[in-house]
């Protein structure tokens, strides 16, 4: 198998980049190291990768056509899967930068699908990164793939949820067997550092007070990476057949168990072995109160299975931050 992947050097391509390779695929990476947040971070993730056998690295935005199609064309003979997972993140950014979304989103998701149906003549299989937020407003918990899902909150969910409209379409109009996955507040060692789970880790080990937002009662439905990984080798060797219907399919990946952020920043405080000084503050506009996932189907038709518990998962995130960060 030869995979490309976009959005290799984020948090979770750097972790299905090692997982692949790990299991003898060849893994094409790309990405523009771009510096919504350190970029620095990007570049270590990025040389856990550079010199194992099966990768390459090539720097390019997804959103410019023509570096794709000519990557792809490189390729052509050997690329049977791609994984998309390159996206502008974040849902508050997204108040403040819109067109950074239109870009790597819209355009970006567009140019591979377009990538896709010109350039890869043997793809099997095109696997790309969704978002529990497309959920939006939905007052139905768990939140259910069968649910409907056009009330976005934010123009980052507006954007996930139209690369799933777009795929649709793309699956319809050529054949393109695509698997969209809803990620539900992903976190682990090599995680965002624009997340939660980061910015609480950060807040206590320097000292300085921690936000919590709608005073406290969002609940979110956080799922570690090792399970997100699973989950997305699942589906990539699991194409929807080309003949009896559209090759299209969308799972949730969550835990399917919510935890309050008062109950993480807890975990945390234990995990780091220091006190957290909380503020309570109101929700922020384009956050959503509650994330909760319904993985009946994705039992059912991958296998999943998430099997780590938050407090192990917390554990593990502490002890990478800490020797990252260098405290002690
Ligand atoms: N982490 C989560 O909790 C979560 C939840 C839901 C959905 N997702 C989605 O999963 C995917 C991966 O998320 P992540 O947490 O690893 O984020 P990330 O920001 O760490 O990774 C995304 C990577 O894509 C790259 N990138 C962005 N725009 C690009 C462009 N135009 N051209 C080339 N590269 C570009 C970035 O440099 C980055 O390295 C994204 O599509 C994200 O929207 C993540």
């Amino acid at each position: 198998m030869t995979v490309l992947l976009t959005g290799v050097a984020g948090f979770i391509g750097a972790h299905v980049a090692e997982a692949l390779l790990a299991r003898g695929e060849r893994v094409i990476g790309v990405d523009n190291l771009n510096p919504y947040y350190d970029p620095a971070l990007k570049q270590a993730r990025l040389a856990r990768l550079a010199g194992r056998p099966g990768f390459s690295f090539e720097l390019l935005d997804i959103a410019d056509h023509e570096a794709m199609a000519a990557l792809a064309a490189r390729y052509a003979d050997q690329i049977d899967r791609v994984v998309h997972l390159a996206a502008q993140a974040g849902v508050r950014w997204s108040l403040t930068h819109p067109f950074d979304y239109v870009r790597s989103n819209l355009v970006g998701h567009m140019v591979v699908l377009e990538t896709c149906r010109h350039h890869l003549p043997g793809l099997v299989h095109l696997v790309y990164a969704s978002s529990s937020s497309v959920y939006g407003a939905n007052a139905k918990v768990p939140f259910s793939v069968e649910d409907r899902v056009d009330q976005p909150v934010s123009l980052y969910a507006a954007t996930k949820r139209a690369d799933e409209l777009l795929s649709e379409c793309y699956a319809r109009l050529y054949g393109i067997p695509q698997t969209g996955l809803r990620f539900f507040t992903v976190y682990g060692p090599w995680g965002r550092p624009d997340m939660a789970l980061y910015i609480f880790a950060d807040a206590i080990v320097a000292g300085r007070p921690l936000t919590l937002y709608n005073y406290g009662r969002m609940r979110r439905d956080f799922t570690y990476i090792d399970d997100i990984v699973q989950g997305v080798l699942a589906a990539l060797d699991r194409p929807p057949p080309r003949e009896g219907g559209v090759p299209h399919r969308l799972y949730n990946l969550g835990n399917n168990r919510p935890v309050e952020l008062v109950e993480l920043v807890r975990l945390l405080e234990r995990a780091i072995g220091r006190p957290a000084e909380v503020r309570l503050a109101e929700l922020q506009p384009g956050d959503v109160v509650e994330t909760f996932a319904d993985i009946e189907a994705s039992r059912r038709d991958l296998g999943f299975v998430p099997q780590t518990p938050i407090e192990e998962g917390v554990r593990r995130f502490v002890e990478w931050h800490r020797s990252y960060h260098g405290w002690r």
